[in-house]
């Protein structure tokens, strides 16, 4: 009786394995993606024009929240410029790994550019907010970047003197830190 309570059981696991496998797949977003986005979300103080953003959870991936892009079920591209944002980047843009695309121009963004980069990102686009400080040194480990404005901030360093160092500056292009 033993034996066969025991194969029974293990059918059943059989069939829990393979009805996990055949559940519909819902397109949630990565949830280091989602935390993330948590974050920057609060540090911009919860704004009605980021339609579709949830300050707790969802899917940006499977809704439509404003400005996000995907592919699969990671954060490629975030683009919000000009929508008359206020408040900070925070310090989670770091978790967003698949992350090609940041774009934040055109808003009223203050404080510090925080070290937390997207470390994958090839456009980051800060022109025309009111960012102060110097620029994080993690910029210059930004290997992908190949667009970086920066201009029409209150920042006290310019992108020139950050890359003084690398030899690879000329790789570069788009560069613009104009103060
Ligand atoms: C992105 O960057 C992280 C950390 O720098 C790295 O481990 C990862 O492989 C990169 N991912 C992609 C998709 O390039
Ligand atoms: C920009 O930030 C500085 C402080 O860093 C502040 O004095 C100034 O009023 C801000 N400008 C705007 C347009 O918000
Ligand atoms: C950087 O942004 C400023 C302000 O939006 C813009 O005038 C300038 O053309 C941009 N620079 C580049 C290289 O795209």
């Amino acid at each position: 009786m033993m034996g066969d309570e025991l194969v029974c059981n293990q059918y059943f696991g059989l069939f829990v394995t393979f009805a996990l496998l055949f559940l519909p797949v819902h397109p949630t977003t990565d949830q280091s993606d989602v935390g993330a986005l948590e974050i920057l979300y609060n540090a911009l103080n919860d704004p009605v024009q980021l339609t579709g953003w949830k300050s707790n959870g969802g899917d940006p991936c499977g809704e439509s929240w404003k400005g996000i892009s995907c592919s699969g079920t990671a954060v490629t591209s975030i683009q919000i410029p000009g929508l008359g944002l206020s408040g900070t980047l925070g310090y989670g843009l770091s978790g967003l790994l698949s992350l090609i695309t940041l774009d934040v121009s055109g808003n009223n963004l203050h404080d510090i550019i925080p070290y937390q980069l997207p470390p994958n990102t090839t456009f980051l686009n800060l022109a025309n907010n009111n960012f102060s400080g110097n620029l994080p040194y993690s910029i210059s480990g930004m290997t992908s970047l190949n667009y970086l404005n920066a201009s029409h901030n209150s920042l006290s360093q310019s992108i020139g003197d950050l890359f003084t160092n690398l030899q690879d500056l000329s790789a570069l292009y788009g560069l613009d830190s104009s103060l």
